[in-house]
């Protein structure tokens, strides 16, 4: 039976910003991580593939805040996806986590790479090793990252547990649209990651302009749309004063024109990353 209830009335407690952990122990030790609890995140974004789950840990720990007030969201990388290998991997997890739970927990990218022709079993394989731990408690809500509707289309048909989360590359200029309003009418949380671009489009002339605007920087304007559109955003900073800053585009509101001018405006700043397609080296 398709539990889909339980899961989405999970994610309605999810903060409405999470802290993405990419890149975010660049010296090999908790210093970003202990900051943004500081700072006020609860939700850490994280994955195998990014070896920051350990400083995830170690920063809660230290941190003195019950395990409990965190959210914690980790991905199963490319080379690990299939059903035996999945159960060591999501361990792994936990052991680096010093948890006995997370979460969510994610399929990273849908297949390992563009040759994988049984990507589709591969992927059932998978998920059916995530529902054994989620059936048994150890992973809180089920997502797919990187899954474009024909590839959670055979997820969806087929599974017992219904993901809860959906995370894609979203930001003005990249949107994500058919993608998108899919996730949104099976009522799955979406999730922008590089949800300021990493940068590419701080300098377009309406984001400018809006920025402006509405007395907020570009970053802001990047993060309060996510919100608007009701996708959350994962931002990742390393300054205390940037993660506060991007807790407080919580704090304004884009009118509904501006919306629209940001939802239309011409493509920009795409990461290079598709799950169909070799990625594109963007300068
Ligand atoms: N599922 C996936 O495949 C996938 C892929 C990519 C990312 N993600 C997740 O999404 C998270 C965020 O994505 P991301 O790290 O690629 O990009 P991002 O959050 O869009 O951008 C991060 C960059 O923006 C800068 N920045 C942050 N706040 C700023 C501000 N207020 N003003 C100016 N610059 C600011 C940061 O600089 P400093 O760090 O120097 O402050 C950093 O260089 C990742 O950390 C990861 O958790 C998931």
């Amino acid at each position: 039976m398709k539990n889909m209830f339980s899961q989405t009335s999970y994610a309605k407690n999810f903060p409405a910003i999470g802290f993405g952990t990419y890149k975010a122990a660049p010296d090999e030790n908790i210093e970003i991580i202990s900051r943004a609890i500081e700072a006020g995140y609860r939700y850490f974004d994280t994955a195998s593939f990014y070896g920051t789950e350990k400083f995830i840990a170690e920063a809660i720990e230290k941190s003195g805040i019950k395990r409990e007030e965190f959210f914690i969201a980790s991905k199963l990388w490319k080379t690990d996806m299939g059903y035996e290998k999945t159960q060591s991997a999501f361990k792994k997890t936990l052991e680096e986590l010093n948890t006995d739970y997370v979460d969510v927990f994610m399929i990273h990218w849908p297949r390992p790479d563009l040759t994988q022709s049984d990507w589709k079993k591969l992927d059932l394989e998978t998920w059916r090793a995530m529902e054994e731990f989620y059936l048994a408690g150890k992973i809180r809500a089920l997502g797919l990252s990187n899954f474009l509707p024909y590839h959670a289309d055979n997820i969806i048909k087929n599974c017992k547990v219904m993901p809860t989360v959906a995370q894609l590359e979203f930001h003005p200029g990249y949107t994500q649209t058919f993608a998108i309003n899919y996730y949104r009418e099976k009522n799955i949380l979406l999730q922008a990651w590089s949800p300021i671009a990493r940068g590419r489009v701080v300098n377009d002339e309406l984001i400018i302009e809006l920025a402006k605007k509405y007395h907020a920087t570009a970053a802001q304007i990047c993060l309060r749309f996510c919100i608007q559109e009701g996708v959350m955003p994962l931002p990742k900073a390393s300054t205390i004063e940037r993660m506060k800053e991007n807790l407080e585009s919580l704090n304004f509101e884009i009118d509904a024109e501006d919306i629209s001018r940001l939802e239309n405006m011409p493509p920009l700043g795409w990461s290079g990353e598709h799950p169909d397609r070799e990625r594109v080296k963007i300068s």
